[in-house]
């Protein structure tokens, strides 16, 4: 047995006749951090609704905490620990903050839930102060930090990121790498995917590259942030 939370083995995965993932193997252990980058149509959000069951692996296996989770869906991974923030549509908009969040905690007991949106309030002053207010009138980072926090209210063990930065204001998005950053303190281990790999990667503790659907090379962060090569081809020079 590895410490590993999360564990694809050989996923091909695709959209019909259509094959976008190659043989995928790939880890995040307990606690960790972990990046997924690659160019555009790379297959990065497919990889991640793969591992969330929203595209069935048509081979290879996942695991989530050592259990063969291969071919659930979405609400068998949810209660098995995963959480997912997709890249676009990821709050309703014409619900408030505070309704958001109590969608967030659906299945838990209403103190249960109570509790955590209060911890998630905490964590995120910004939604607290904004509780009322319809989260279509939210910025880019506010906006992604609901998302963030919703998807944390149940207390997932494995929580998974694509592209927390998109929509974000430039100077905001620093911001939003060390709020997730700062999630190490919870113990939610982190598999995220970005475009900005180069602002991102300083933030996790290793690194995945894509392209064509298959894992080119994985290392620790420091490592490929040292890469002259993948610098060049992957990090914008
Ligand atoms: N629902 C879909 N149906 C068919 N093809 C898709 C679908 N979603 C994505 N693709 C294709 O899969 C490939 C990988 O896309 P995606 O996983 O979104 O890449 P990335 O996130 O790395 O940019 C692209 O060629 C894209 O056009
Ligand atoms: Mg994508």
């Amino acid at each position: 047995m590895s410490d590993a939370v999360l564990r694809a083995g050989g996923v091909d995965a695709g959209y019909g006749a259509l094959q976008i993932l190659f043989g995928v193997d790939l880890e995040v252990r307990q606690g960790e951090h972990v990046l997924v980058f690659g160019p555009n149509g790379a297959g990065k959000s497919t990889l991640i609704k793969a591992l969330f069951g929203l595209v069935k692996p048509s081979a290879g296996h996942v695991t989530l905490a050592g259990r063969d989770v291969t071919g659930r869906a979405p609400e068998g991974m949810v209660a098995h620990g995963m959480a997912y923030v997709p890249q676009v549509s990821n709050v309703f908009g014409s619900m408030t903050v505070l309704e958001n969040l109590e969608i967030g905690g659906a299945r838990l007991s209403r103190s249960r839930r109570e509790a955590r949106i209060e911890e998630m309030v905490a964590l995120f002053p910004v939604l607290g102060d904004r509780r009322k207010q319809s989260a279509g009138t939210l910025s880019g980072g506010e906006r992604q930090m609901l998302a963030l926090a919703r998807a944390l209210i149940p207390e997932p063990s494995v929580l998974l990121l694509d592209e927390p930065s998109a929509g974000v204001a430039p100077k905001i998005v620093e911001e939003i790498f060390h709020l997730v950053s700062g999630l190490r303190r919870t113990g939610v281990s982190v598999l995220m995917i970005e475009q900005n790999a180069r602002q991102a990667l300083p933030h996790v503790d290793r690194g995945y590259v894509l392209e064509g659907g298959a894992v080119r090379m994985t290392d620790t962060a420091a490592s490929l942030l040292d890469n002259a090569e993948i610098s060049k081809l992957y990090l914008g020079g």
